[in-house]
């Protein structure tokens, strides 16, 4: 028995001399160490050792099983080292690194983060709202009347369960003052969809900034002081600004807010840039109604509201002359911002 274990340890250890790959290996190990291997079924053969012989034969053993593990794990360690080491082969550690491609910031993140940032400075709070509405939050309770042309199935995108897609971020005036009493003073960006047809001023979803103060003895003083003061913080002190006289539903009086346009290569125009005005308080009254308290009581509080296009602002900021480009994202435009 004693010689036959040397003989197993001495054909194991030539078997891995000769191997070249880690499957060679593996069969070298389940022949000699494996269930069925000859280590294996020669230590069955203990049984029939003769008692004084047993210590020896067993020592003997536990050596050739020692010595075929060690030699295993060596040539596994080998071919490793020899694996890494072609992988390595062809790589020059002392060339310079590439720089991986940097991402950047889309424009109209840009823009909105420049915006919150004013408009947190001058203490307005962030609100947010769903973009799948409910009418009432984005007409009725902004004193919308059903017949309104707003409401009709050809600018809106209606669900069959009634619902909506917002057409303006409107909807977050009503959603903050159902859960929150005066004062108040809040913005909300966010998107916007309408059933409009595409060009360069006009997105089918686009982006809007709400804003909303409401509390005792708030003035349009208040409203336009805190619009001039917005636009010339994000567009430079000398930014031509004008105030419209207009109408919106849920704001009494009511003014649209152009600013020009200066954008490359194009004669300077106005351009459209927000809704704004005194809260309606037809809206106080419905909001009122809905919280079942007075909460919102128009004797006692007044607010001003606006609603500013957050594409257009880039638009303007930027010089883009098509808002087009902020949704094609195509990277020569876009890197220009990163
Ligand atoms: N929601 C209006 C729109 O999308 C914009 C607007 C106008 C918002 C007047 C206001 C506002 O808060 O007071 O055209």
């Amino acid at each position: 028995m004693l010689s036959e274990l040397d003989q197993i340890q001495t054909d194991a250890l030539a078997a891995l001399a000769t191997i070249a790959d880690e499957a060679a290996l593996e069969e070298v190990r389940v022949g000699f160490l494996g269930k069925k291997g000859r280590l294996t079924i020669a230590s069955g053969g203990m049984k029939d050792v003769a008692p004084d012989l047993k210590k020896d034969v067993g020592q003997k053993l536990n050596e050739v099983r020692t010595a075929i593990t060690e030699a295993l794990e060596e040539k596994g360690a080998a071919l490793t080292a020899a694996r890494d080491a072609a992988a390595f082969a062809s790589l020059d550690p002392t060339l310079p690194a590439r720089a991986l491609p940097q991402g950047g910031l889309h424009p109209l993140t840009h823009v909105l983060d420049r915006a919150v940032a004013v408009l947190r400075r001058m203490g307005f709070a962030l609100a947010d709202g769903p973009e799948i509405e409910t009418e009432w939050h984005c007409f009725d309770a902004l004193n919308t009347p059903a017949d309104h042309p707003a409401r009709n199935e050809s600018d809106t995108f209606y669900f069959e369960s009634g619902k909506l897609l917002r057409t303006h971020t409107s909807s977050v005036q009503i959603r903050t003052m159902e859960s929150a009493v005066p004062p108040i003073r809040i913005i909300a960006p966010g998107s916007a969809f309408r059933r409009d047809e595409i060009d360069a001023t006009h997105l089918s979803a686009f982006h809007q900034l709400e804003g909303l103060y409401v509390a005792p003895g708030v003035t349009l003083a208040d409203l336009k002081g805190t619009l001039e003061f917005f636009f010339r913080e994000i567009f430079g002190s000398r930014t031509e600004v004008r105030f419209r006289p207009h109408f919106f539903p849920f704001t009494e009086p009511s003014f649209e807010v152009d600013l020009k346009l200066h954008a490359i290569g194009r004669a300077a125009k106005w351009v459209e840039i927000a809704g704004c005005g005194m809260v309606d308080p037809a809206v106080f009254t419905e909001v009122n109604r809905k919280r079942g308290d007075s909460a919102y009581d128009p004797s006692a509080i007044t607010g001003f509201a606006f609603g500013m296009g957050l594409d257009r602002l880039a638009m303007i900021l930027y010089g883009i002359p098509d808002l087009r480009l902020l949704i094609e994202n195509d990277v020569r435009f876009l890197e220009q911002f990163a």
